[in-house]
């Protein structure tokens, strides 16, 4: 199942709010629709959301009735800063805005035409290198995984939250395909329930097994030793290994500590936001409180109840064992072994030269 498909200069969007019951896909034409999409979470997830992002800079691009260039870039700029606040949390969005920006920036030899062009190329490219880093990540990651593993995981971190594949299921998958018989515990994950309306979804689809538990079941699951590890995804990881991941993720790490199980972070390196000296200063994103007051549309809170909907929590990074990344597993001390990682040469991907990795 495709996140997104680029085609004929238009962005489809699987609607993962309609999912699992309907598979269907938004047709975006402009920026505006992306940004609603991401805002609604139709496309969610930090590497989707970034892919998407970029996508929607072409969208914006194609729409600036412009031929000066200083004019032209100007406009793409408060484009990209509106996209960028649609969620707070997730960096790659705003890496992604500032990576088809700066590809842009100071191309004095192009004409308009010439850098819209160009823009879709680096969106392709930054669709294709998440798909690529989510491969690697599985063969880094799949290494940790023991045979016959029970594994917990939050949130939905798999395809349907990258271009592909997935970051924490992505690790699953990996070592389900090297047969090492796993078995997957999803939480459901509340408010808005990733955990079972898509990740238990996708682990069926590849007949993965799955068990869906409640939020708060997971603490006894590791209780009565039906668990082996935790591993989940991220949305920002600051320079100290602070996490920032969906709400409930603290929890989890706290609960695997106190149980003495390995909590896993699997995440690309567009996660990381090394400008942050600790997750304190990752900016959590707050969401509307009827998704805490109602589920599936039907309330289940008295009416004018007061509510704390935040998205997203920080895990402390003494709680991390390691953090798997298209680069390598890295392990504490955070602070200098993330910086090591992001200095480390990588090879130019062959894969994502000239092609719509989309389609
Ligand atoms: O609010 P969401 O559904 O976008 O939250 C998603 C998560 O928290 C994921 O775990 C995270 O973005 C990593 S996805 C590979």
């Amino acid at each position: 199942m495709k996140t997104m498909i680029w085609e004929d200069g238009i962005l489809k969007i699987l609607d993962q709010t309609k999912l699992p019951e309907k598979i269907e896909y938004i047709e975006a034409k402009d920026v505006e629709t992306v940004a609603g999409a991401i805002r609604r979470l139709s496309v969610r997830g930090a590497p989707a959301i970034g892919a998407a992002a970029a996508y929607g800079m072409v969208l914006g691009a194609n729409s600036i009735n412009e031929n000066d260039r200083e004019k032209f870039l100007a406009e793409l700029n408060s484009i990209g800063n509106k996209l960028a606040s649609t969620r707070p949390t997730a960096v790659n969005l705003r890496w992604a805005v500032d990576r088809v920006l700066n590809k842009v920036k100071n191309r004095d030899d192009l004409n308009v035409e010439e850098i819209k062009a160009l823009l879709l190329e680096e969106a392709h490219k930054i669709f294709c290198e998440d798909l690529e880093a989510n491969r690697k990540m599985g063969e880094y990651g799949q290494s940790l995984i023991p045979e016959n593993a029970r594994i917990i995981t939050h949130c939905n971190a798999g395809a349907l939250a990258t271009a592909g594949f997935g970051t924490a299921l992505g690790v699953i998958r990996a070592a389900h395909r090297a047969n090492k018989n796993i078995e997957v515990f999803a939480d459901e994950t509340r408010p808005l329930l990733q955990g079972a309306r898509l990740t238990a979804w996708e682990m069926m689809q590849e007949k993965i097994p799955v068990t869906l538990i409640t939020d708060n079941m997971a603490g006894y699951l590791m209780a009565v030793g039906k668990a082996d590890l935790v591993i989940v995804g991220a949305d920002r990881i600051a320079a100290n290994g602070d996490v920032a991941n969906k709400i409930g993720t603290y929890g989890l790490a706290v609960l695997a500590k106190a149980h003495g199980l390995p909590f896993y972070v699997a995440a690309p390196t567009s996660t990381l936001d090394l400008s942050l000296s600790s997750g304190s200063q990752i900016p959590i994103e707050e969401r509307d409180e009827t998704e805490v007051t109602t589920i599936g549309g039907t309330s289940v809170a008295p009416t004018g109840v007061k509510v704390w909907n935040p998205a997203f929590d920080v895990t402390p990074h003494e709680l991390v064992t390691a953090i798997i990344t298209e680069r390598g597993v890295v392990k504490p001390p955070y602070t200098e072994n993330l910086r090591k990682i992001m200095e480390k040469d990588t090879e130019t991907s062959e894969v994502c030269r000239g092609q719509n990795p989309s389609r």
